[in-house]
């Protein structure tokens, strides 16, 4: 059995109710709950999601991941008062998310105002299979005399995104004396969410349902002797649809159905199950280090943790949101986080499922087009943040200035166009990996010319010299600029990709070829200074620096915008996130170690890391050069993000792509795993920190293992591979070892190794 870790909520703190929400929920990449505890309090956010399940409440509103009716809450009544963490003592307390089975545990000893000691036990699993289950079970014990428990719990309707309502209810019915159901549609009768409950009491109770005011609740109302436990099994049911191919009356029984058989299990086994499906995730996809840092194992866990938790694996229709299904920040939109910081993960793992989040785009083409005729562009222009259609989705304003009661138009989907080109990088880079003809022929050319169009038609003649204007980089806190060096190259790597996979899969076509190698000989790359470092844009060398030091050390919190204006901001040398440094972290071919290290030194003190998708690329480029420990340093910070102390910085979801970047922090960081020209490169060095590393990796049809300890590497692989290591090219059968000594001191092109043999 794995060692795996378990992730902790050190105490009950009011302040810190919804970071512990957001970072130990539980999830399937169906659905997400957030880890509220049973009993309410005013300022905890209950969430739960289905991916995919976007809707618009009203005027002026955007579509948004829909917070369906809480079935997470319950009313606990002891001795007639209401179970509260805020009054009484607290005796004893652990709160524990459990990786190895998705288990999240909460055991508390309480002694309330009135001196009576309780334990109250609860745990919960939303299974990873069945994906739309969710079990779980309230154990009570009083612990100096008898006591009166009321327990009151169900579907509870009357949940909203900050008071926007998306669902109507539709119709609530009780079943058989343990079942609920609600039936709801959402306010645009495009889709139909079934939840059914059933609920089972360890004892005889008196007990009854209503159904009032949006919640349909069972009431059990017992004595409960001293030392003896009452536990109430909760099995729930989330079905949601948007085809209407059966009657939701059809739908709704089926629903029923499926949970009734649950219900012949029971908890414990409903637990297995999903805990094999649990397993198989962790043997498969693990990263293990031996670190001095406890923290480093955890992290790596809640990363492979969350990356299983948030991505729609079943279903090509919809991709990550932001935020994952874990609350409501960026409203559940997708950005360029998914292809760039999550799509990296699921390539090297579970190949599958990158293809089906390419396929999310590939079916939101028609959206990409519209948005580029609209804008008078050929091609593809893919929208900043997509829900469900592949619409642009980006809000037109962002906060209200209260004081002026002007708002702040967001300049994203007007002209953070980048993300076209970096979803074309991601499709190439899954050829790159998997070498999946079928889907390059079906969809992959089709996304690159689609896209390569648009850049085509984007361009713009200045005496003739083809260049990108009026465009947001990655870094958000320059806007409207021309020739930013991350979008020209992007761009650039997008059209040479299609005309080299049109002419691979013959769907070569004579005037975009013409119009490609025009585009490909005139468009201007931004140029590499005497000591190697790229302006981000034409305008940025000729802005003003500043001292950022006081705003780099809150990092995150976006503090320079309480000094200056965004406008201000814009006219000086300011880095919201990683830029260039994301330009050479993608395009390692095209940049020598030199050129990385000097845009690192030159755009590391002019960036803020106000953003979380921006510290672990540094971290990534930093260990390219050799700056092993500068790299872990950036490393630990981007695993701080969301399990730091801030008790604030998760409160509306975990930050997804800065998941994604633990993952790749280690395996593209310090393992060295990039793709150099189609080919899969090596160069791990460990921190001083750790003593060995072990991570899987998938690559073509090669499953392959690395193990990474006393500076030499054993590659274990079910298939032949070539893999370029430390700068040599080796073919790998079975398992064979690798000195690190052995290559720096190899002059030749054969590489030495040591120790190899079969597996
Ligand atoms: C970042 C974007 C990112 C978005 C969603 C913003 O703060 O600047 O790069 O896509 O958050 O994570």
């Amino acid at each position: 059995m794995l060692n795996l870790s378990v992730l902790t909520d050190p105490g009950f703190c009011p302040h810190s109710l919804n970071k512990y929400a957001s970072i130990m929920a539980c999830g399937n990449g169906y659905m997400g709950i957030r880890a509220t505890h049973e009993e309410d309090y005013t300022r905890q956010t209950r969430g739960m999601y289905l991916a995919g399940l976007y809707h618009r409440a009203g005027r002026n509103e955007t579509n948004e991941l829909v917070n369906l009716p809480d079935v997470i809450g319950f009313d606990i009544e002891l001795d007639g008062k209401n179970f509260s963490l805020l009054s009484g003592e607290i005796l004893s307390w652990q709160r524990e998310l459990a990786f190895a089975n998705g288990e999240l545990r909460r055991s508390v000893v309480w002694r309330s105002p009135e001196g009576k000691d309780y334990r109250l036990e609860s745990r919960r699993f939303v299974a990873l299979d069945p994906l739309p289950l969710v079990a779980m079970q309230l154990a009570i014990t009083p612990l100096d005399a008898s006591a009166q428990v009321g327990l009151k719990t169900g579907i509870d309707a009357t949940q909203t995104n900050s008071g926007r309502q998306h669902l109507d209810e539709m119709s609530v019915r009780v079943f058989d004396q343990h079942y609920m159901q609600g039936i709801y549609e959402t306010q645009d009768h495009a889709s139909d969410v079934v939840i059914s409950a059933f609920c089972r009491l360890s004892t005889e109770s008196d007990s009854c349902f209503t159904a009032k005011n949006r919640r349909v609740q069972v009431h059990h109302a017992l004595t409960v002797s001293r030392g003896e436990t009452v536990t109430l099994e909760k099995l729930v049911w989330v079905a949601h649809r948007s085809d209407r191919a059966l009657s939701v009356e059809t739908f709704a029984r089926h629903a029923l159905a499926e949970l009734k058989a649950c219900a012949t299990s029971g908890y414990a086994s409903l637990l297995a199950r999903s805990a094999c499906a649990w397993e198989k995730v962790w043997r498969d996809c693990r990263v293990e280090v031996a670190s001095t840092e406890h923290q480093d194992q955890m992290a790596l866990d809640y990363a492979v943790w969350h990356l299983t938790a948030m991505t729609p694996s079943h279903d090509e229709r919809c991709s990550i949101a932001a935020k994952g299904l874990t609350g409501e920040g960026y409203k559940g939109h997708v950005f360029w986080d998914t292809e760039i910081f999550l799509l990296p993960f699921h390539l090297f793992n579970r190949p599958q499922t990158a293809r089906s989040l390419l396929r999310y785009r590939w079916l939101n083409l028609p959206g990409a087009r519209a948005k580029a005729r609209r804008n008078g562009w050929p091609g593809a222009l893919f929208p900043w943040e997509s829900a469900a259609s592949g619409e642009e989705e980006t809000p037109e304003f962002a906060a209200i200035n209260i004081r002026t009661g002007v708002r702040q138009k967001v300049a994203s989907a007007l002209a953070e166009h980048h993300i076209v080109a970096d979803i074309a990088w991601a499709v190439v880079a899954y050829w790159q990996a998997t070498q999946d003809d079928a889907f390059m022929r079906n969809e992959g050319v089709t996304l690159l010319m689609e896209t390569a169009s648009f850049w085509m038609g984007r361009a713009t003649d200045v005496k003739g010299r083809l260049e990108i204007h009026d465009v947001i980089g990655p870094d958000e806190y320059t806007e409207h600029v021309n020739n930013n060096a991350y979008t020209n190259y992007l761009a650039w790597h997008n059209v040479a990709s299609a005309c080299r996979f049109m002419s691979m899969f013959n769907r070569e076509d004579v005037r975009f070829t013409e119009k490609a190698t025009d585009f490909l000989t005139r468009l201007w790359l931004p140029e590499a200074n005497a000591d190697g470092v790229i302006p981000q844009d034409d305008t940025f060398m000729a802005k003003p620096a500043i001292d950022l030091s006081r705003y780099k050390a809150q990092a995150g919190k976006q503090t320079i915008l309480l000094d200056y204006s965004r406008a201000e901001v814009n006219e000086m040398q300011i880095l919201k996130q990683a830029d260039v440094v994301m330009l050479n972290y993608l395009l390692p071919e095209r940049f020598t170690s030199q050129q990385c290290a000097a845009n690192l030194a030159f755009y590391e003190s002019r960036t803020i890391h106000d953003s979380s998708l921006s510290k672990t690329i540094h971290g990534i480029v930093t260990a390219r050069c050799g700056d092993t420990e500068g790299a872990y340093a950036f490393w630990r910070d981007g695993v701080a993000i969301d399990l730091g102390d801030d008790p604030h910085s998760s409160d509306d979801g975990i930050h997804a792509a800065a998941t994604g970047a633990i993952w790749s922090g280690v395996v593209q960081g310090f393992a060295g795993v990039q793709i150099v020209d189609g080919e899969l490169h090596l160069a791990p060095k460990l921190p001083a920190h750790w003593q060995k590393l072990i991570f899987p990796l998938r690559w073509r049809n090669a499953n392959m293992r690395f193990t990474v300890e006393n500076e030499a590497l054993t590659v274990e692989t079910s298939a032949p591979v070539t893999l370029t290591l430390w700068g040599k090219n080796l073919s790998v059968t079975g398992a064979q070892a690798f000195a690190y000594k052995n290559f720096m001191t190899s002059v030749t092109g054969t590489a030495t190794t040591e120790g190899s043999h079969d597996a």
